[in-house]
């Protein structure tokens, strides 16, 4: 008997599906990095026809979303591995040199050099780097990482132990310092994290500062003191204070665009009601027809007489994963995403930044850089890694099928597409101009998305909450208003 249309169609994507996602895992395994024998990382990319430069290194963040995939098959090996390995190469001496990488920073990257017993890791800290962009995101991925890992394999010895509790607090003491400001965001400077190009990104931008607060939280489960010890109210508070402050002044949705769209300028003094001194017609007209009556997000960047309004999506993913944007703030973010899924998703998910520099605004804000033209690589480019965050955020806020359709209609352009590394045009149509192939965080990004697509209740262990309400938001820590 012939089997009806509908299950026939079914069962073809099933098995498409399967072995898209069994040839995807044999990519992954073969991008695995070995030292002294054991695995200890993911390579970025295994194109062989591109000039290696430093994608045959193991990247702090790339490095991240392998572990979500191998975390998610069970294997807690090399991601246990990998937290050693960069906890090693953390900076750890006290110095007042300036061209040494400062105390508790993580490596942007290494790579295994020599061979035999000449075998040693070379790490990374933007020296390298083209135009020596420092990593700010690495000792944050490695927090979250370690408590990504201590929930998934319920082993607790890793992070007790006297070396991780040491690199903890290096990390803290790195970031929780006042320094010239009294804000709770963290200033960085151009290219400090994904985007490690000149992009206009320096200030306060988001993705960074939720990165600190997912770190912050981290650090809080992790350091093995009692609740009082002073550095652990240091980070509580600090935790508390940029939550506030994220939620508050970097939220946008249709009424605080029309508080803003009305805000008098010039105030002085604590009770101004336009702190930062935003000048209304800063704010793009586009803005007031997109946003949709029901849709939100958190903007890219706060800074003096400057609201960056452009749509940062790993920023804005991770709040919702993490419990930082609350119950509302989550729906309306995922809201934005349904209603705005031609520009935020296109063809090949995840639009990175929304919308591109153009114009004089690229030329002044990154440089005329070619790389980084209108709609490319990280200026408006669709970055195929960031599924596992987008489906992870989707299931956290009950969206599950909305993810489980994204996904299905990609998958195997992706593989046919032999896992590009981004892709060009305002509708992520193309094969970025020069995106290397085989690129491992896009293998792992969408294997990740099919195992929580398979399994929601596992996303729990990128969690904070209590155990198993995968479906729901935990709305986390909240300052007095
Ligand atoms: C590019 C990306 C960076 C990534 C690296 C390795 O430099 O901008 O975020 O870590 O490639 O994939």
């Amino acid at each position: 008997m012939k089997a009806p249309g509908w299950f026939s169609r079914l069962s073809r994507r099933g098995v498409a599906s399967n072995a898209v996602e069994r040839e995807a895992w044999r990519r992954l395994d073969a991008s695995i990095v070995r030292y002294r024998g054991e695995p200890v990382g993911t390579i970025a990319s295994g194109d062989g026809d591109a000039p290696a430069q430093n994608y045959d290194h193991v990247f702090t963040r790339d490095f991240f979303v392998s572990a979500v995939a191998f975390l998610l098959r069970g294997e807690h090996e090399i991601v246990r591995n990998f937290l050693r390995v960069a906890l090693d190469l953390q900076s750890a001496d006290h110095h007042m040199d300036c061209f040494r990488p400062g105390q508790g920073m993580m490596p942007a990257s290494f790579r295994v050099a020599g061979t035999g017993a000449e075998e040693r890791l070379e790490p990374d800290f933007g020296e390298h780097a083209i135009a020596r962009v420092t990593p700010i995101d690495s000792g944050f991925w490695w927090l979250y990482l370690l408590h990504a890992y201590t929930r998934a394999s319920g082993d607790e010895s890793l992070a007790k132990s006297d070396a991780m509790q040491r690199g903890i607090r290096l990390i803290l003491e790195l970031c929780l310092p006042p320094r010239h400001e009294m804000l709770p965001t963290l200033l960085v400077p151009d290219g400090a994290f994904m985007i490690d190009r000149r992009l206009g990104v320096y200030g306060h931008p988001l993705d960074i500062q939720v990165l600190f607060h997912l770190a912050l939280r981290a650090a809080d489960g992790l350091l093995d003191v009692p609740v009082d010890d002073p550095l652990r109210r240091a980070v509580a508070e600090r935790e508390s204070h940029l939550a506030h402050h994220l939620r508050h002044y970097y939220w946008l949705d249709m009424a605080t665009l029309n508080r803003i769209y009305r805000y008098q300028v010039e105030e002085l003094g604590a009770d101004a009601a336009n702190p930062f001194n935003i000048r209304p017609d800063t704010i793009p007209e586009w803005l007031f027809e997109w946003m949709p009556r029901d849709g939100g997000y958190f903007a890219g960047n706060l800074g003096p007489a400057r609201l960056d309004v452009r749509l940062f999506s790993q920023g804005n993913l991770l709040a919702v994963l993490s419990g930082l944007a609350d119950r509302e703030q989550a729906q309306a973010i995922l809201n934005l995403f349904e209603s705005r899924r031609e520009d935020l998703l296109g063809e090949t998910p995840v639009k990175l930044v929304f919308p591109a520099l153009e114009g004089r605004d690229w030329q002044l804000l990154t440089g005329g850089d070619p790389k980084n033209a209108p709609w490319s690589y990280h200026n408006g480019g669709n970055w195929p890694f960031l599924l596992w965050l987008f489906t992870a955020a989707a299931i956290r806020a009950g969206r599950r099928e909305f993810a489980a359709e994204v996904l299905d209609a990609v998958e195997e352009r992706l593989a046919a597409e032999q896992w590009a590394e981004y892709y060009d045009g305002r509708g992520g149509r193309l094969v970025g101009k020069e995106a290397r192939l085989d690129q491992t965080w896009s293998v792992a990004g969408y294997l990740a998305a099919r195992r929580m697509l398979a399994n929601p209740d596992a996303i729990d262990f990128l969690g904070f909450g209590a155990p198993s309400t995968a479906t729901s938001c935990d709305a986390g820590s909240r300052a007095p208003a």
